[in-house]
């Protein structure tokens, strides 16, 4: 067979590992060839490719970004952008595709699916937000840079008797902001699944300084506060519809400035969560994906994600990806508030 592969959507920390272990097996052991489409939907759409060989894909299992570039490219929102598809994957050649994204790249996938492409989707995204898997790649590099920028500020944020409150992505799903506020030991962690009172954050706040430490707030980019709206950057949205979320962050320690007289200031993480090489979780969860996807192919099990189920790698239905978003379960967040204040 000769298989397209595609990287769509906001990059994250694990892409290259897929691809190689992609790549590596489906040559290997079942003798398939490879050609790369370019910046996600855009390469299929517009026929633009690159070569994908044992060769091409050497060194690049630690290297963060994908080699094959992504977009946000909707083809769905361009006038005979699918029959553009379908000419230039029978112009190349191609029999099947895996496309390697989060819900847009994945929704695309499934449309695509059912108007009789061939095709097998990977989860990734550091958001963590995809229906029916445990964890996407991509999240446990995320976390673990939030943190290191936890451990750091709270050494400052005690020299200087402040709030330091940290914005992280997640868009509208708490999971970043949760495991990074836990394994950082924030003073509250504010997520987009619960509104927050500014009121009861500011008593988190007092209480913190009232021990004698500085107290770190954990907010996500989505977060809402109980009587205010989601902040967006602007509202332009993207060609699947999504505003640019951040700008919580610095509301919030206005608020808390205002509201307590403690100084209080915000370091927005924002893309360097998604920079950068991939945790050696990532690295081994995207090559299992990797592996399984390829065989799925092989196997012609066309229509599925991989998956991972425990501790398992299994294969659902592509369309159950993006059947809803993977939020944080409130009861999770509530046993994390014995931390706070
Ligand atoms: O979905 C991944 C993500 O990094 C979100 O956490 C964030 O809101 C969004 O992408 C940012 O997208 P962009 O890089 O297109 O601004």
């Amino acid at each position: 067979m000769r298989i397209g592969v595609l990287t769509g959507g906001g990059d994250c920390p694990g892409l290259n590992a897929v691809i190689r272990a992609v790549v590596r097996k489906g040559v290997k052991e079942y003798g398939h060839e490879f050609v790369g489409f370019r910046d996600g939907w855009k390469g299929p759409l517009e026929g633009l490719t690159m070569p994908l060989s044992l060769e091409t894909t050497r060194g690049i299992l630690p290297r963060g970004g994908t080699i094959l570039g992504s977009s946000r490219t909707n083809p769905f929102k361009i006038e005979g952008g699918v029959e553009r598809i379908k000419e230039n994957l029978e112009k190349s050649g191609i029999d099947a595709l895996i496309a390697i994204g989060g819900e847009d790249t994945l929704g695309v996938a499934t449309k695509l699916d059912a108007l009789g492409v061939k095709v097998i989707g990977v989860p990734k995204t550091i958001d963590n937000d995809l229906n029916n898997t445990d964890y996407t790649f991509g999240f446990d590099t995320a976390v673990n840079i939030a943190v290191e920028a936890i451990d750091r500020l709270h050494t400052t944020a005690e020299s200087h008797h402040r709030a330091l409150i940290v914005e992280v992505m997640g868009r509208h799903a708490g999971w970043i902001a949760l495991h990074a506020g836990l394994a950082g030991g924030a003073s509250c962690i504010l997520i987009p699944e619960q509104k927050f009172s500014i009121e009861k954050v500011c008593q988190w706040v007092e209480s913190r300084f009232k021990s004698h430490y500085a107290p770190i707030i954990v907010i996500a980019e989505g977060a809402i506060p109980q009587d205010g709206d989601m902040v967006t950057k602007d509202q332009t949205l993207d060609s699947f519809g999504h505003v640019k979320l951040s700008g919580i962050g610095d509301w919030l320690a206005q608020e808390i400035e205002t509201r307590t007289g403690k100084e209080a200031r915000t370091s927005v993480l924002g893309h360097i969560q998604r920079g950068g090489t991939p945790s050696a979780f990532d690295r081994v969860l995207a090559t299992r994906f990797g592996l399984q996807a390829i065989t799925a192919a092989h196997e012609g099990d066309w229509g599925k994600m991989v998956a991972l189920h425990g501790t398992d790698i299994v294969r659902v239905p592509l369309a159950s990806a993006t059947e809803k978003l993977k939020l944080v379960p409130l009861e999770f967040y509530k046993e994390s508030e014995i931390f706070f204040g």
